[in-house]
């Protein structure tokens, strides 16, 4: 079997173009331009580049973007005053806080000031605590893109064998509680985990998020799993690689993620997404 490609690129360009739409149908109506604002402390040049794309997706429908390029050494209280400031701009929809921020900040402290009705990263514990009781409201960027590409491929989910590589907070934890919520039987393995490979080898789908290069060798895919790969990792001749080995993995699989082109265009495209339920809620609460 050679699996079929799930094409994140053209999905995400398929979302744009309703969001855009829906920007313009808002107008229209006289209602408000989605806002959405954009925070990086510092930043390493892979930072600077998600972010670029973040504001340039923005642009291309139709959202105002609040661009905030802030000083390394700025300090935690100086951030907590801007995000509050944000908080209480009715043109600021959502706000966006660049991770890794630099060791002097709280990022904990940093995520529980912003508004959870502005959260549209869904990292604050309360939209993090709804989507555990199965009551979703703005859902983290990457766990939902990867549920929009799942829902493309047209296959039922319930009942599946799911394994997810990784327990991060950003895609491993919550794509699980999505998985679960989609009537999967979830498994978390990370770096503790006995026997990865016969995990692995027990899943109808896979979802490799660990941040090592080609840590899921093909031969441990299931014939016909699903595997969605969520690394990005750049070998030493600039290529990027993911954290499934790809063209074994294809052999086995029936739906594969290239890396690039497969999840990375959804995480933006979700934030958009994101950032227009916002602007929704917004008006829910003004009308
Ligand atoms: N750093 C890596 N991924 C993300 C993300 O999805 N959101 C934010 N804010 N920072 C990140």
């Amino acid at each position: 079997m050679s699996a079929n490609i799930l094409d994140g690129k053209a999905l995400a360009a398929e979302i744009r173009t309703q969001v855009a739409r829906a920007v313009k149908q808002r107008v229209d109506k006289a209602l408000s331009v989605p806002g959405l604002a954009v925070l990086i402390v510092g930043g390493d040049a892979a930072s600077q580049v998600y972010v670029r794309n973040k504001r340039r997706a923005c642009a291309e429908v139709g959202f105002n973007s609040f661009a905030h390029n802030l000083d390394g050494n700025i300090s935690q209280i100086e951030l907590l005053s801007l995000i509050g400031a944000l908080n209480s701009n009715p043109d600021v929809h959502g706000i966006l806080v660049q991770l890794p921020l630099p060791a002097h900040i709280d990022e904990e402290a940093v995520i529980e000031r912003i508004d959870p009705a502005k959260d549209v990263d869904g990292f604050h514990p309360y939209n993090v605590g709804r989507l555990v009781l199965r009551l979703p409201r703005l859902r983290s960027c990457t766990p939902r893109g990867i549920m929009t590409l799942l829902a493309r491929t047209g296959v039922n989910l319930e009942g599946m064998d799911a394994v997810i590589v990784g327990q991060s907070n950003i895609v491993g934890r919550p794509v699980a509680m999505e998985l679960l919520a989609a009537r999967c039987t979830i498994t978390i393995c990370h770096t503790r985990t006995r026997d990865l490979p016969a995990k692995v080898r027990a899943a109808d789908l896979v979802i490799a998020s660990a941040g090592r290069p080609e840590l899921v060798r093909g031969d441990w895919i299931k014939e016909g799993a699903i595997v969605i790969d969520v690394g990005i990792n750049r070998r030493d001749d600039g290529s990027l690689v993911g954290d499934v080995e790809f063209d074994a993995a294809r052999e086995r699989a029936s739906w594969i993620t290239p890396v690039p082109g497969g999840v990375g265009p959804m995480t933006v495209a979700t934030l958009l997404q994101n950032t227009l339920q916002a602007a929704e809620m917004a008006d829910a609460l003004i009308s």
